[in-house]
């Protein structure tokens, strides 16, 4: 008989997991509850009360495209990994015909090709991101809407009895495999009821109160209509991702832009610092998002106005190291303006095709130019937010 209670608090997590979700959280803007059902796996896998016989857990993630359910996955590879491919993962849109289905599996032997055909999901591929602290793998089946019969067979087969048979009959054994599986069902109707049809801004004739609700109700109706319930029912947990609002659009361009500064840092040639005015960003984001692509298109966007030319930059060795240089919008050249900022002078550097020779280097006041004039300069450059 038990004489003294103590009651225990059920809700307190390990500080491995918690270390886990601030990881998370600084890499994933918004997306609570896919964060939450990430948390959850990883404290349950960690306890060991996963269950035995069945992959580590089943995920189905729903909601429009660019906003977060690939990157999320990516994101906890990173974290618990190290790398953010350490994940399998199967582009279901190139799987639409069932002879593809090798490409996964493999053929049987004595078929034309066997040996020239690797699986993609094999024992020794799922041990790879395996660590000796953490004997975990991920699975990804990225927009499943599109897989075919054969592809289907397969899903459910692994999220029944966690084994797949591959084509020459070796069996691989994911009962330490996460599988996530994304589509983008329903992603229209929720965009629509994001924003009222009507760009970013929810309108404010529109009410917001059990938005949520109405969002994951939609996501998961047309998963429904669309997904046997055969499948349905072997899932762990549906989680609906939802459209990102302007502002977390800009969150998510800082996370990317610390991302390249990062690497800036990591480079052992000229490393330097550099910020984008709030003019720039906005050009970086009209670039980059959109309704129908969320942030889709952004790292394209970076690529395009902000590593390619900072490539050139450090080609034509116009950087030093130490340099600072700001990234603003010209509205005159209609492209980003790089500037280098140093207490003495500011070299404009339009690094179209221009020369180091024929740089413009313009007088400075405090460090920061005054004579190109640009509306988004006098906006202010801080943007370190
Ligand atoms: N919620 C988010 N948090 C952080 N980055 C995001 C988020 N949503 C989108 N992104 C950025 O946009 C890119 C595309 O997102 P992705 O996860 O591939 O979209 P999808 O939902 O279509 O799978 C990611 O690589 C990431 O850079
Ligand atoms: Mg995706």
């Amino acid at each position: 008989m038990c004489t003294q209670q103590v009651i225990l608090d059920s809700t307190l997590r390990s500080s491995r997991t918690l270390e886990f979700e601030e990881a998370l959280r600084a890499k994933i803007v918004s997306q609570e509850e896919a964060l939450q059902a990430m948390v959850d796996l990883y404290q349950v896998f960690s306890a060991g009360l996963n269950p035995p016989g069945r992959p580590v857990g089943s995920l189905l993630f729903l909601g429009p495209t660019g906003c977060g359910k690939t990157r999320v996955v990516e994101a906890a590879a990173e974290i618990l990994f190290g790398d953010s491919q350490a994940v399998i993962k199967v582009n279901c849109g190139e799987f639409q015909h069932s002879h593809e289905i090798s490409k996964l599996i493999g053929s049987p032997p004595g078929y034309l090709g066997h040996r020239e055909t690797h699986p993609m999901i094999t024992q020794e591929a799922l041990a790879a991101s395996h660590t000796d602290k953490l004997k975990l793998s991920f699975l990804l089946f990225d927009e499943i809407e599109k897989a075919n019969d054969a592809l289907w067979q397969l899903l459910l087969g692994m999220l029944d009895k966690a084994t797949l048979t591959l084509g020459d009959n070796r069996r691989v054994d994911l009962s330490q495999t996460v599988i996530f599986m994304t589509s983008n069902l329903g992603s229209a109707e929720i965009t629509e009821l994001m924003q009222g049809g009507m760009g970013f801004v929810q309108p404010k004739d529109k009410p917001t109160t059990g938005l949520d609700e109405k969002v994951e109700r939609t996501a998961v109706e047309a998963a429904r209509r669309t997904f046997s319930p055969e499948f349905m029912n072997r899932l762990d947990k549906l989680v609906v991702f939802h459209s990102l609002s302007p502002e977390q659009l800009e969150k998510v361009l800082q996370i990317e832009l610390n991302q390249v500064q990062r690497r800036v840092l990591e480079t052992d040639k000229r490393r330097f610092l550099f910020h984008v005015t709030d003019a720039g960003r906005q050009f970086i984001l009209q670039e980059g998002t959109d309704r129908r692509y969320g942030a889709r298109h952004l790292k394209r966007a970076i690529d395009r106005h902000v590593i390619s030319p900072l490539a050139n930059l450090l080609a034509t060795e116009q950087v030093k190291m130490g340099d600072t240089l700001c990234i603003d919008w010209d509205t005159r050249v209609g492209r980003l303006v790089f500037w280098k900022e140093s207490p003495e002078a500011a070299a404009v550097l339009n690094v179209s095709k221009r020369t180091p020779s024929q740089l413009q280097v313009v007088g400075t006041a405090g460090g920061r130019s005054t004579e190109i004039p640009s509306p988004a300069r006098a906006r202010g450059v801080g943007n370190n937010k």
